[in-house]
């Protein structure tokens, strides 16, 4: 059989936190140490600016993600690591694919719908108010990013699926026009952790401010673990595993039997001091070593750019390898 293609990207709009790594970050390196597998994983900095248009938190978060992977154990020899910013074959495809893409099917992509959504909420006379053609065809740019290296699979969180199953209804349309030039990609998700939730019970996500980052230092993550909001119930009363974000990332973090004593830790009522206690050990006990290599690193910028950079190198031979015959597929060879 021939190896699985695994691919995901993160965007660089933010400082890693717990959710990155428990729904991305951990399931890809895993795949990558599976020698069946073939890995791309990449810094998704045309998606940030999408969402950002602060060049300095761009560049800092670019930084802070490229040694969050490589903290964490990715080895850039064994996958092709690399900036999607690196490779001009992206935007290329990506104008292909939006000539592919049925506009309708856009319309209904979760994200847009919801600002539109919002729009509407606050009586504002535009719908697509304060909406780019960057953001609404955001999933057209993310498709390209996964057709341009033939991926089999792509782990993402659950907000991700939509934007899957419409790069798959792009591929399929490209390929009818065009003959099967493109792999035809299958979303990948831990169902078990795939979405963490953050510290108001909301999704974590950067974008509500509730997150837990992963590097922090101790005494700032214990301080974040505090801050998790849980019920009113007291020390004693037994409490529901299943409707605390403490033991939902506990969950994450910890082995089956770890996990089922703290199942019978809340059933005899645990305090949710101790509880938060306990999830503080366990994180810091997972994370204090990558925390001190991923400071080390991030004091060499340029050795991390030359990671990338070799990354790229890589990339590119498969980029423009497939360009080169998309194009003469669609009819802009030169010859
Ligand atoms: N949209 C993804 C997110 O916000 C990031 C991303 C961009 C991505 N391109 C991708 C993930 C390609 C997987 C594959 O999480």
């Amino acid at each position: 059989m021939s190896k699985q293609i695994y691919l995901t990207g993160i965007t660089t709009t933010g400082t890693p936190h717990l959710g990155n790594f428990v729904g991305a970050i951990r399931p890809s390196i895993e795949a990558s140490l599976n020698d069946d597998n073939q890995s791309y994983y990449f810094l998704a900095d045309y998606h940030a600016l999408i969402k950002s248009t602060d060049p300095a938190l761009v560049r800092r978060s670019r930084l802070e993600i490229a040694a969050t992977w490589i903290a964490l154990g990715l080895d850039p020899e064994r996958v092709t690591f690399y900036r999607q910013s690196d490779i001009p074959e992206i935007p290329e495809l990506t104008w292909m694919l939006t000539c592919m893409a049925a506009k309708g099917l856009m319309n209904r992509a979760h994200a847009y719908k919801a600002l539109v959504q919002e729009n509407e909420d606050s009586g504002a006379n535009d719908p697509d108010k304060g909406i780019t053609m960057g953001l609404f065809s955001y999933p057209i740019l993310m498709a390209a990013d996964i057709l341009m290296f033939s991926a089999n699979k792509v782990p993402v969180g659950k907000d991700q699926i939509q934007h899957l199953e419409m790069t798959r209804d792009i591929a399929q349309r490209f390929n009818h026009h065009y003959g099967d030039l493109l792999v035809i990609p299958e979303v990948v998700v831990e169902e078990r952790t795939a979405i963490l939730s953050g510290l108001d019970g909301r999704k974590m996500s950067k974008s509500y401010n509730n997150t837990i980052p992963l590097f922090d230092t101790e005494k700032k993550l214990r301080k974040s673990i505090m801050k998790i909001k849980t019920n009113s119930l007291e020390p004693g009363d037994p409490k529901d595993p299943s409707d605390s974000v403490v033991f939902e990332i506990y969950r994450a973090f910890a082995d089956d039997s770890e996990a089922a004593a703290m199942t019978e830790a809340y059933a005899s009522g645990i305090a949710w001091g101790e509880a938060k206690q306990q999830l503080f050990e366990k994180v810091n006990s997972v994370l204090g070593e990558p925390r001190e290599r991923y400071h080390a690193l991030i004091e060499k910028p340029d050795d991390i750019n030359d990671i990338l950079v070799e990354g790229a190198k890589k990339a590119r031979k498969e980029s423009m390898a497939l360009m080169e015959k998309l194009r003469a597929a669609t009819g802009i060879s030169a010859t």
